[in-house]
């Protein structure tokens, strides 16, 4: 093997340390809309009833996803998160929706959202009542889990408030089963590492095996120095939890907060173009009623989307950094890799970034042909190892291109790395 064959197995492809929960679920990263970022627990219908939880906020939202080209782009599931429930349990023992709120219930909600031909995704919480202290599940598993199934719940995003932390693991794993024994396929979103990595470092070959995803880090908030704060731990910990990720079972880092106040243009593509990068959900966090066009279209944006979505459905890591750069890199199906270039220098104007220098660059030898997607779409064409392609980056921004190598020796050496060793390049520092 050359040289640059023996590099070529450098950027590669690792099989996920365990198997994924088996209920046939996210075998690609789930897509959606979640309220709770950008409608938290607005429970105030009188003052602000276009904004309250309630049902008519899910029906408008996904009318607004048929009409308006979300649903067509991939986005399905259509998320409730806390402060939907009554505080009182029914008299039978189960969870009831607030009645003022959700004057329908759930179950014609769940009708209505698959009348559109979307998912609907609910919220409880493992402990004794949810972070914002509605009646939890903790007891009441297997009737929650029937109930959801009995209204024909698509998704379950499960909360780990108000639960003791030596039990979150029993409780994850309890509630996993019980959905499953509904018989009814639930899409299981955990929150277990978040509350363990406290206290020990999470077994991400258990949690794999209970969950379809898992939050391993703090909420995204409606700022840059939040969707940074991610990206960052994603970073710090990227050999521990890459690995967990495959079809079937994903890193969760949080809603996509595009659309909403806090970010910039430039900002925005760079959360859109890294959670592709990380294989992340896409679960959107905005108001699809009124959203301006700039992020509508990268939020719809085919190119990422298909990175997002690629089926090999692999997270891609941090692959070096330097001089205020990152660059990350996610192996593609058919020997292609995304490589996305951060600017982290938020000052000054736009930056120019040698993308030969990208670890994965290697690939191009002796040929490639490369797309740039972000910041603009362009068919960059044929290149080589030794091209020199700078890309300009703005301060925050990211650059995002997909590499597709020419060379046959490619395919067969790809193989050989497909079926055996896996070597990742340590950080280089540009
Ligand atoms: C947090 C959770 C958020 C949201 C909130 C609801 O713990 O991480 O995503 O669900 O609770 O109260």
């Amino acid at each position: 093997m050359s040289r640059a064959a023996c590099l070529l197995v450098i950027i590669s492809l690792m099989s996920p340390a365990a198997e994924a929960l088996d209920n046939g679920l996210a075998l690609k990263p789930t897509m959606g809309w979640l309220h709770w970022e950008r409608f938290m627990c607005n429970i105030d219908c009188d003052t602000d009833p276009n904004n309250c939880i309630s049902e008519r906020l899910y029906m408008q939202m996904a009318d607004v996803m048929v009409k308006e080209g979300w649903k067509e782009a991939g986005y399905e599931y259509v998320c409730i998160d806390d402060c939907w429930p009554s505080h009182q349990r029914d008299a039978q023992g189960r969870l009831q929706a607030d009645p003022k709120r959700f004057p329908g219930g759930i179950k014609k909600l769940a009708d209505y959202i698959h009348s559109k031909g979307l998912k609907l995704g609910i919220y409880a919480d493992v402990g004794d009542k949810t972070c914002a202290g509605y009646p939890g599940s903790l007891g009441y598993y297997e009737k929650d889990a029937q109930t959801f199934a009995d209204w024909d719940v698509d998704l379950l995003k499960f909360d780990g408030c108000f639960m003791n932390r030596a039990l979150l693991g029993e409780g994850y794993i309890n509630m996993s089963k019980a959905l499953n024994n509904t018989g009814r396929p639930i899409l299981y979103s955990c929150e277990w590492p978040l509350y363990e990595w406290p206290l020990k470092q999470p077994n991400y070959t258990a949690i794999r095996e209970t969950c379809n995803h898992w939050r391993n880090f703090d909420d995204v908030f409606d700022s840059w120095s939040s969707v940074k704060s991610i990206l960052d731990w994603t970073a710090a910990h990227q050999d521990i939890i890459v690995p967990a990720a495959g079809p079937g079972g994903w890193n969760d880092p949080d809603m996509l907060v595009i659309g909403n106040f806090g970010l910039s243009h430039d900002q925005q593509e760079s959360q859109m173009a890294l959670w592709a990068i990380m294989a992340s959900p896409l679960l959107m966090s905005n108001d699809l009623r009124d959203i301006c066009p700039r992020s509508k279209e990268l939020l719809q944006n085919k190119r990422i989307i298909d990175i997002s979505q690629d089926s090999m459905g692999k997270q891609g890591y941090r692959t070096a950094k330097g001089n205020d750069f990152e660059v990350w890199e996610k192996p593609l199906s058919k020997n292609r890799l995304a490589i996305a270039v951060l600017n982290k220098l938020e000052t000054g104007g736009p930056r120019g970034f040698n993308i030969g220098a990208a670890p994965g660059w290697k690939i191009c030898g002796p040929q490639c042909n490369v797309t740039q997607i972000l910041p603009q779409y362009k068919e960059m064409g044929v290149q080589t190892q030794q091209s020199k392609i700078i890309v300009s980056v703005n301060p925050s921004g990211t650059a995002l291109l997909t590499v597709t190598p020419i060379s046959s020796d490619f395919r067969r050496l790809h193989k050989l790395n497909w079926q055996g060793t896996f070597v990742r390049r340590k950080h280089t520092i540009l």
